[in-house]
């Protein structure tokens, strides 16, 4: 997994996952063009980067509007010339609820990030990867893009989305030698995985935590870097003849029954 003279470009790489990622690509080789609308977040990521010697530009970007995101990809290609890797993975977990009780403004919100902004993504770093004739996406998805999760409506049809774009801009860029691929990782360790503890129980999500833990057959959260180390593969030559697919990165959750549910016994 070699990724020097190439170009990555991350989005949400100011925290998690696309922060791993980003310094992922960035230790092979790759200039990194992070992209976030957590300033802070996005600013230390291309700061660490830089720390070792690698080269990065921080874009702050609200992947929901199409402005924004027109003008990460300018950035990028005014920074670096070219975008070669996509890692297209800013979302939001949005609230747990029951679907009855579900709110509508809510929905919305986790459906603009999750859905609107892969879509976004997709079609202007698409435009400029359909001039060089070259590049490799990944869509962040999920094991919500799987399988149903109880309390979880919005988050899960917006990753169910995210499938479905992964393979309708798969066929149709493949013959110009541009793959999209999707990773669908189970909880991972990050903020979002924590939020979601506290909000499950917020008198002792820790609780939550070990018996989210114990249900995963690898005993465990996944770590971004694991999840990393999957973009960074699907993103490389060596996956060349991989494309519309996704890759299931969870401990060994989902092919499990009952461990979806265990959580909330
Ligand atoms: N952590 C998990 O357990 C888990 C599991 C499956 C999938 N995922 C997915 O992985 C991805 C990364 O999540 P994470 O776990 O690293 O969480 P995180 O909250 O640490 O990172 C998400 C990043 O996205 C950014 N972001 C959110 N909305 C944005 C917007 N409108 N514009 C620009 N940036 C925005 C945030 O600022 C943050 O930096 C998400 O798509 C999430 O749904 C996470």
């Amino acid at each position: 997994m070699e990724f020097s003279g190439k170009v990555a470009l991350v989005t949400g790489g100011g925290n998690g996952i696309g922060r791993a990622s980003s310094l992922g690509f960035a230790a092979r080789g790759a200039k990194v063009v992070v992209v976030d609308r957590d300033v802070a977040g996005g600013e230390a990521t291309a700061g660490i980067v830089r720390q070792k010697g690698g080269e990065a530009i921080f874009v702050e970007a609200d992947v929901t509007k199409s402005d924004s995101v027109r003008a990460y990809v300018e950035r990028a290609v005014q920074a670096y010339g070219r975008i070669d890797c996509f890692h297209n993975n800013a979302g939001i977990e949005g609230a747990v609820a029951p679907t009855a009780d579900y709110d509508d403004a809510m929905f919305d919100a986790v459906m603009a990030v999750n859905v609107r902004g892969v879509f976004l993504g997709l079609k202007h770093v698409l435009k400029q990867m359909l001039a060089q004739k070259s590049g490799a996406i990944v869509n962040t998805a999920s094991t919500a893009a799987l399988l149903g999760s109880p309390g979880m409506p919005a988050y899960v049809a917006s990753k169910h989305a995210v499938l479905g774009l992964t393979k309708t801009a798969s066929g149709e860029v493949a013959r110009h030698g541009i793959r999209v691929n999707a990773v669908c990782p189970g909880p991972i360790d990050t903020r979002m995985i924590h939020d979601l503890e506290a909000q499950l129980n917020p008198g002792d999500p820790q609780a939550v935590s070990r018996r989210y833990q114990a249900s995963i057959p690898i005993g465990r959260y996944g770590t971004p870097e694991e999840v990393a180390n999957t973009v960074l593969f699907l993103c490389s030559d060596l996956a060349g003849n991989i494309t519309g697919a996704h890759f299931v990165v969870d401990g060994g959750r989902s092919s499990t029954p009952g461990a979806v549910t265990a959580i909330r016994d």
